[in-house]
């Protein structure tokens, strides 16, 4: 399983840049951080499920597949809302999102309704993507064995979500087109990991 799925995170998944190995030593000094910043990207995944159901009731494909997809990523919140209530901690305030952010910006402006379509999948994939890469980090890197068997859950999870998103593109868009659309996300993250500052109080 390992083996197969580090080939999967190296080809298939396609990011260009592993984490930096520094950031996992980071992260574990500041899991509760970490924890905060982790239930808001569960948190978002599912409403980003829920919107993205609300703007294309067409696509059936589409509202068949995330609909359980919204139910997953709200149990992943959970799941971290109970980690940090065990530590004592309330959930904390949203952080502002950096990553995101600039992957939003990349986003398409304008735009035909299907480039604008597409540029949703993708953006979804490859923040699962690499939130898959990081949880992967964090169940194989962590000190402490309960957390990297906690971590291990949500990266075998995500490691699904990202796969559905390009299958989701693929089902409505020219495979070609999406491929090269991904190939450009691609890059563009790839510059952008190499620019980010690495911080242990983020997901990404
Ligand atoms: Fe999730
Ligand atoms: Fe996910």
């Amino acid at each position: 399983m390992d083996d197969q799925l580090s080939e999967h995170t190296r080809n298939i998944l396609g990011l260009q840049l592993p984490t930096d190995p520094r950031w996992v030593n980071l992260a574990e000094i500041k899991m509760e951080e970490i924890l905060t910043d982790h239930a808001y990207c569960e948190q978002k995944a599912a409403t980003t499920c829920i919107s993205l159901i609300q703007k294309n009731p067409e696509k059936t494909l589409l509202v068949e597949e995330l609909s359980p997809i919204v139910t997953e990523e709200w149990g992943h919140f959970r799941m971290v809302l109970s980690e940090l209530k065990k530590r004592n901690l309330p959930l904390g305030r949203q952080r502002k999102d950096i990553y995101v952010n600039k992957l939003i910006d990349f986003q398409i402006k304008g735009g035909s309704p299907t480039e604008r379509f597409l540029d949703q999948m993708l953006i979804m994939a490859l923040i699962e993507a690499r939130s898959c890469e990081r949880f992967k980090r964090l169940s194989e890197g962590l000190e402490d064995e309960y957390m990297r068997k906690f971590y291990r859950k949500f990266m075998e999870s995500e490691a699904g979500h990202y796969t559905l998103f390009i299958t989701l593109a693929e089902h409505y868009i020219d495979k070609k087109i999406v491929r090269n659309r991904w190939a450009q996300w691609l890059a563009f993250e790839k510059e952008l990991m190499d620019s980010a500052e690495v911080r242990g109080d983020r997901i990404h």
